[in-house]
């Protein structure tokens, strides 16, 4: 979804070539997670007024129209403070346009512009608001109402100072957001803030940072955004009293820093590994180079300061490195990244699973009345995946749901839950708005995300970090192994005690050592894989049939199948076959069938044989050397065994091959499918 990039130079001469140059970097990093136009602000060489360039399409053609606009020798010399913002726009408000793309601003003078993620729900209510009092809108966005609102405050209130006209501005708004916004008023000033949506600051200083963390500036006035926000629109024209500091502490000050402003770390990595991930309704100003955080009001158990993280990502690993696509440097990162996963907690030696993040809370899991695994697109096939190896380890009732389904249907949830929210982002809002939901309801909260310091990760009790590195395609492929190897390794957590357990234990975890060996087998079968995708390419449809463990390979492949090559793609419980789906086999329909030797084969061979009695020429998934399955069929990819509960990892990968090469024979975006996002930050 939407990303958000600003860069703040203070005491470190930049030209505004450099600042750009920035500027278009930190879009490029952000360019994975889906969007249809982009846009930036830069502060004009010739007079104090902030100059825009918008487009829609590509960061490249608005690196294009930036080297067309910005061509002068002024570009080239050096300011020693400036503030750029820049944005990529995933439309939900109006369709991509350079008019509706960001940053949106106040007025004819681009007196205030701002940048802007999420969606403000109520904007229609402020919108009517400002146009009562003159505001002509020229955009479709909600995100104008942002620009216009900072703008009517600050004519009202001369006196008020950047930040606390941005604090009066997100009193207002309801939704999610996170913003940047730039002013000509408040030249060498940014101002940030959040509410639903990610958003962190990168700090980037000479000499070593003076600080750890950065206090909290809590405001005097006591009233909440949330009273706020109900009221009428009469009201929002009152300006609540200003705020004023009542912290002993001192905000951030370096002489020679930069700030970066982004949606996720891989946009600052390469510049800074200290970030600050802002929490929700967290104001963070920079003004003369130190950067405070302000909230209006202080809770009980409020913290005093945000804590200055440091990144341990490495710049290659948002590198493509050697490979086209990200995706494809992905999956065939699986064995190391499976490794990665499964470090310093699978024991071979002891044959001893230990989950860190969940340690303490083991016991009170063990009594729960049951476990519900809750996610979307490949987080939620990840829990299908695992479902019957948890229900088997655990003994427990397990639940699987789809986020946006469990919300719909208001699920009951008990104080003696414990849900598990898998989410490679830790921001899918879905996902979030269901762990607050249960959340609320008293259950216990385990997040598996791949995101260090994401929402979910923060809202959670406790979790595992499914530690598989930045994943850039949108198209999750390595995230799921992970997932998947978090799971069930959290079943044999919960089984250590259980003595007729050991054995099947025993067997997992030496499947789990054997794992990356068995991967890297997988991927071998690269080039038999992509002349399927030849056979295949040009046809409108795949079916993708298995059941039990590879159940879940076959919906995860139909959703690659989907996200990649925009051909219809349907995963089909081979059991479910003759209630609906035989209709649609004949000798032209492409099948995929999922056959091994585990205790559904002879049920997966009844399948088979009904499609091929129907005519079908199934591609047949088997395992090595079985050479009764393979004659079935005169095409098959043969997979290495492994224990039953892990074929899903093996099996999937032949499917994440499969959707990348026809992708590419169909001349698709891989790394960013068209409508997709990687990290779909509203609801
Ligand atoms: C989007 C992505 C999918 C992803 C899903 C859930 O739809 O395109 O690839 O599986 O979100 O994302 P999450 O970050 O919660 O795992």
């Amino acid at each position: 979804m939407c990303g958000i990039f600003a860069y703040l130079n203070y005491l470190t001469p930049k030209s505004r070539h450099e600042v750009l140059e920035l500027l278009l970097n930190g879009l490029k990093r952000l360019e994975y997670r889906g969007y249809d136009s982009t846009g930036v602000a830069i502060d004009s060489p010739q007079t104090s007024d902030i100059v825009m360039v918008k487009r829609c399409g590509k960061v490249k053609v608005l690196e294009d129209a930036i080297n067309e606009h910005f061509s002068g020798k002024e570009y080239d010399e050096p300011v020693l403070t400036h503030v750029g913002i820049a944005h990529t726009r995933w439309a939900t408000h109006g369709v991509p346009c350079e008019t509706n793309s960001h940053p949106q601003r106040s007025d004819d003078e681009n007196s205030f512009v701002v940048v802007h993620n999420g969606i403000v729900t109520n904007y229609k209510d402020v919108k009517t608001f400002l146009e009562k009092r003159g505001y002509v809108f020229e955009s479709d966005t909600d995100t104008e109402v942002i620009a216009k609102l900072v703008h009517h405050l600050w004519k009202k209130h001369p006196g008020y100072s950047f930040r606390e006209l941005v604090e009066q501005v997100i009193q207002q708004l309801e939704g999610a957001f996170a913003i940047a916004i730039k002013s000509k008023h408040f030249p060498g000033e940014c101002v940030a803030s959040r509410r639903g949506s990610p958003l962190l600051v990168g700090i980037k200083t000479k000499t070593r940072l003076s600080t750890d963390h950065i206090p909290i500036l809590y405001g005097k006035d006591e009233k909440s955004p949330q009273t706020c926000e109900k009221d009428t629109e009469a009201a929002k024209a009152k300006v609540l009293p200003r705020t004023e500091s009542t912290s002993e502490f001192m905000p951030l000050e370096e002489k020679e820093v930069e700030y970066f402003f982004a949606s996720d770390a891989s946009a600052v990595i390469e510049h800074t590994n200290r970030v600050i991930y802002l929490e929700d309704d967290d104001v963070a100003a920079v003004r003369d180079g130190t950067l405070s955080i302000h909230r209006l009001k202080k809770c009980l158990d409020d913290p005093h300061a945000r804590e200055i993280t440091t990144l341990k990502m490495e710049i290659q690993q948002i590198m493509k490195g050697n490979y086209d696509y990200f995706m494809l440097k992905e999956i065939f990162e699986q064995p190391e990244s499976v490794v990665n996963t499964m470090r310093g907690r699978v024991r071979f030696d002891s044959k001893s699973v230990v989950l860190g993040g969940i340690k303490e809370f083991i016991p009170e899991i063990k009594r729960c009345r049951r476990l519900m695994l809750i996610g979307c697109g490949t987080s939620y096939h990840s829990a299908v995946a695992t479902r019957q190896l948890l229900e088997e380890l655990t003994e427990l009732p397990v639940m699987v749901e789809l986020a946006s389904d469990f919300l719909d249907r208001n699920t009951p949830i008990f104080r003696d839950d414990v849900c598990f929210f898998i989410s490679q982002s830790g921001e899918t809002a879905d996902s979030l708005m269901a762990l607050r939901y249960c959340k609320q309801r008293g259950a216990l909260i385990v997040g598996i995300t791949n995101t260090v310091g994401s929402s979910i990760c923060r809202e959670s009790h406790c979790g595992v970090h499914i530690n598989a590195g930045p994943e850039i395609g949108v198209a999750s492929t390595k995230a799921y192994t992970s997932q998947f190897i978090s799971l069930v390794m959290f079943a044999l957590v919960m089984s250590e005690d259980r003595l007729s357990l050991q054995q099947r234990r025993l067997e997992i975890i030496q499947a789990l050592y054997e794992l990356p060996e068995r991967i890297r087998q997988v991927l071998k079968l690269d080039s038999q894989v992509q002349e399927l995708a030849k056979d295949l390419f040009q046809h409108k449809s795949l079916l993708i049939m298995g059941r039990g463990y590879n159940f879940a390979t076959c919906l995860e492949g139909a959703l690659k199948v989907k996200e990649l090559t925009y051909m219809h793609s349907e995963g089909i419980m081979a059991g479910e076959l003759k209630h609906g789906p035989l209709a649609l086999i004949d000798d032209r329909m492409p099948v995929m069938m999922i056959v091994l030797r585990d205790p559904v084969y002879i049920k997966c061979i009844n399948a088979l044989q009904q499609v091929t009695s129907r005519k079908g020429c199934p591609i047949i998934i088997c395992e090595e050397g079985d050479e009764e399955t393979k004659s079935y069929s005169s095409r098959s990819l043969e997979i290495p065994r492994t224990v039953d509960c892990l074929q899903g990892i093996l099996t999937v990968i032949p499917m994440q091959l499969l959707s990348y090469h026809i992708a590419v024979l169909r001349g698709c975006d891989v790394d960013c499918p068209r409508n997709l996002a990687k990290s779909v930050t509203v609801e």
